[in-house]
């Protein structure tokens, strides 16, 4: 009994001596990421003080959108003197045109890092910081500063988005920019990275968005997640959530408001539409528990019906009856604007100028709603437009998805339970310039931790004349036309052969 109980002692100490040594190195990493951050911040306040221009790079996505505006308004607050280019991918053309332009400090966010040796082949004389959270592909040189949480062991896939690269960089380089911190956590959220228990941000975003509670602009707490919560009718933010997309209910108002009639939800007071926020818990349950039924009356998985109850969070200091209130709305609202080509004009919402341009971005994001809609609809009617193959589902999208729309709809079907098997989802579409343009996305529940869509897509493209990367669960890629067919074979069996 004695060495029994020794034994057992020894094992917790051995095990808390563990747990302390984990402990320990995460507080490394995180310092470590933190002065990769100021060694940033400071190049680009030296560049300011010199006087030097700045020509600031980013994402079209919702995250990269997010990712610019912080830095342009940090950028802003310190009179610098800058450009913003949004761009849909990083490719040699690009950067062979910003190397036939005047010299700046180029600072890239949310891309980069997945074309290290591009930027410093083509671009070995400039001054560049690059704040992303891709995975690596490449060497950075030495003149290269180069900001990514994986250099520190943190999941760039799901600790912290390009924008909350740049929210640190922005705040090493002034602490007011604090106030930026509730923007990085709308790139979070663009980016997906709430796939966790209650859809909680964690690790350095949850970092970030106490930062946002702290200095009173956020609202973190658990609800229905749906489009508008505290601002659209009820039956009308039904309609308008697409993550998860609900068969016949999702982007169908009418459907929706009979739906919610039936269940005996008074949808309005007196003269006033209620929202979500309007409803009591019994109302709230009520919903939820006939979505579920509902869901599973479409063979849809449980899991499904739980992705609509989760973490919100409110930007309290935004206006109750706009978008921009609730963070994955925000989200949806910049991704619009970038995915309907429309970036500048979701810049000038990030950068919180809103006269005029939140009337045209929420113009936009009727569009984008009405047109993913259509490609649901499409996919769902049109038995050749999926595909299972032994590993993998493919959406074959060529001469009907935009491109730009492509990596949403790979999203938006990874998360609503399309298919009956649990595969990871590769679509594919041709593009304006000849090239054909894949999204891959590996749904939550295929559970293969080995599996990584990045490297695999890296690897592929590049046998193909094409380029691809990106984060292990979401990958894109670009090769020529023509060579589609083999392209997806080989990714088929790459991925069959991860599982062996
Ligand atoms: O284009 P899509 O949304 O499918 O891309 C998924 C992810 O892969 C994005 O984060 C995108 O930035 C990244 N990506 C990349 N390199 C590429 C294509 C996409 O890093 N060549
Ligand atoms: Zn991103």
């Amino acid at each position: 009994m004695e060495v029994q109980g020794r034994s057992r002692s020894c094992l917790i100490r051995c095990v808390s001596a563990l747990s302390d040594k984990r402990m320990a190195e995460k507080a490394q990493n995180r310092k470590d990421f933190k002065l990769s951050v100021t060694k940033a911040a400071e190049i680009i306040k030296e560049n300011i003080e010199k006087g030097k221009s700045i020509t600031l790079i980013s994402h079209v996505d919702a995250d990269g959108l997010a990712a610019a505006s912080i830095m342009g308004k940090a950028l802003a607050r310190e009179e610098a003197f800058f450009r913003i280019r949004i761009w849909k991918q990083m490719d040699e053309l690009l950067v062979e045109e910003i190397a036939s332009e005047e010299k700046s400090l180029l600072v890239f966010s949310d891309l980069g890092s997945g074309n290290l040796d591009l930027l410093s082949s083509k671009l070995p004389e400039w001054d560049i910081v690059v704040l992303d959270h891709h995975q690596l592909i490449g060497k950075p040189s030495n003149k290269l500063i180069h900001v990514n949480p994986h250099n520190n062991s943190f999941d760039g896939a799901r600790e912290i988005s390009g924008a909350g690269v740049t929210y640190f960089t922005a705040k090493a380089m002034n602490e007011l920019n604090v106030d930026h911190a509730s923007l990085a956590v709308v790139g979070a959220l663009g980016d997906s990275q709430d796939k966790n228990d209650k859809k909680k941000l964690f690790g350095l975003n949850e970092e970030i968005a106490n930062d946002a509670v702290n200095a009173g602009y956020l609202k973190i707490e658990t609800d229905l997640i749906f489009y508008g919560r505290e601002t659209r009718p009820v039956h009308k933010a039904l309609a308008y959530t697409t993550n998860p997309f609900i068969p016949d209910l999702s982007g169908e108002e009418d459907k929706c408001y009979g739906f919610l009639s039936n269940l005996g939800i008074k949808l309005k007071n007196e003269d006033r539409w209620r929202t979500i926020n309007d409803l009591n818990i019994e109302e709230k349950q009520k919903i939820f528990s006939e979505l579920a039924k509902y869901l599973s009356s479409k063979r849809l998985p449980n899991t499904i019906a739980f992705s609509l109850i989760g973490t919100v969070y409110t930007l309290i200091k935004e206006d109750r009856w706009t978008p921009l209130r609730d963070a994955r709305e925000y989200s949806s609202l910049l991704n619009a604007c970038g995915r309907m080509s429309k970036s500048g004009l979701g810049i000038e919402i990030g950068m919180g100028n809103l006269s005029g341009s939140l009337d045209e971005a929420k113009e936009e994001m009727n569009g984008y709603r009405k047109t993913l809609a259509e490609y649901m609809d499409w996919m769902t009617k049109t038995p050749k437009a999926t595909e299972e193959l032994g590993n993998i589902y493919v959406i074959n999208g060529m001469g009907v998805i935009d491109e730009l729309m492509l990596g949403t709809i790979a999203s938006i079907v990874s998360t609503s339970g399309f298919f009956n098997e649990n595969k990871p989802i590769i679509a594919l579409t041709s593009t304006e310039t000849g090239m054909i343009k894949v999204s891959g996305r590996i749904p939550n529940n295929v559970l293969d931790k080995k599996l990584n869509l990045g490297t695999i897509f890296d690897k592929a493209s590049t046998q193909f004349s094409g380029s691809g990367g990106g984060h292990d669960v979401a990958a894109g890629a670009q090769l020529p036309q023509g060579l589609e067919n083999e392209f997806i074979k080989l990714i088929d069996q790459m991925i069959g052969a991860v599982k062996e």
